[in-house]
């Protein structure tokens, strides 16, 4: 496996690939691996010729009191893993290459976002949507693959990719889970004893919710009633939200009879937790 960390050293690299003809498959990521980021590395080995795997703690993504400075970091440990699981290229840029000056464009995205994450971190994705414009026209990727543990950020690459032309499929994959259900996060670790046991029930109440569906229930108010109930009762975290949307645009449903998101936020102490569940009416 190649690391490279510069921008420029990379793209004259992306230039032999596809000079080659060889297709390009790319995992953004900010690190910090666990077995959902090498999930989505292995389906990209298995469909290009070769995989380019970032890692980048986007500065523009984190709001101010967010979490950038305690943003768990293992750089070592992180080319081990990808090196074990076939990865090509691990692409590391520092922010000064990155961001070598402040930006002339502001890059803002309007739909898909009042919702959800989109409303609790104001200006999080418009610094995604940012970082992988620039990352998406250094590496040229064929295939980027994307993790639906965060569903709102597939949705919204998903516009970009369409609005911006950018040629490029998007391959949406399940959510890892540790064994008791709870979805793999690079934030976990910042969960105390406790909260980590308790941490599960976000799986629990969406899964509860989605069973309520299952069993005729279709008014969308009473299923996130019923989810905040659970999650309140079962755990020591502040609920930022639970919301369930039509699925990929994000838009209140009055009746669950199409492709629906129920997702969750939940704070604890140290560390701010997501989940959500998509499914239909069935
Ligand atoms: P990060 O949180 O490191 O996630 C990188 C990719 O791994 C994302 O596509 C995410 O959805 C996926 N992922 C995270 N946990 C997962 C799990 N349990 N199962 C499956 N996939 C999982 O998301 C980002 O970084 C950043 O916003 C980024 C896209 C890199 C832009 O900076």
């Amino acid at each position: 496996m190649e690391i490279i960390r510069s921008v420029n050293t990379i793209q004259k690299k992306i230039n032999t690939i596809i000079g080659r003809n060889e297709q390009i498959g790319f995992v953004a990521t900010m690190g910090f691996f666990h077995a959902g980021h090498i999930s989505l590395m292995k389906q990209a080995i298995k469909e290009n010729d070769i995989v380019v795997t970032s890692i980048f703690v986007n500065p523009l993504q984190f709001g101010p009191g967010e979490d950038y400075d305690q943003y768990p970091r293992d750089e070592d440990r992180d080319i081990q893993l990808a090196e074990q699981s076939g990865v090509d290229i691990l692409f590391v840029p520092d922010v000064k290459d990155m961001y070598p000056k402040t930006m002339h464009i502001n890059m803002s995205i309007n739909e898909r976002v009042n919702v959800l994450c989109g409303r609790s971190r104001p200006g999080h994705f418009d610094g995604v949507i940012t970082v992988l414009s620039k990352l998406f026209n250094i590496l040229r990727p064929d295939r980027t693959y994307f993790g639906m543990k965060d569903a709102q950020q597939v949705a919204v690459v998903d516009a970009l990719i369409s609005d911006l032309n950018f040629p490029i499929e998007i391959v949406g994959l399940p959510t890892t889970r540790e064994n008791d259900g709870l979805a793999k996060s690079s934030r976990n670790v910042n969960l105390n004893k406790n909260e980590r046991i308790q941490a599960v029930w976000l799986y629990k109440a969406l899964k509860k919710g989605q069973e309520f569906v299952i069993d005729g229930e279709k008014n969308p108010d009473i299923i996130v009633k019923k989810v905040m109930d659970i999650i309140t009762k079962q755990t020591t975290g502040t609920i930022d939200y639970v919301e369930l949307l039509s699925y990929p645009d994000l838009k209140p449903v009055s009746v669950i009879d199409q492709q629906v998101v129920l997702a969750t936020a939940v704070y604890f102490e140290h560390a701010r937790l997501i989940d959500n569940l998509l499914f239909d009416e069935k």
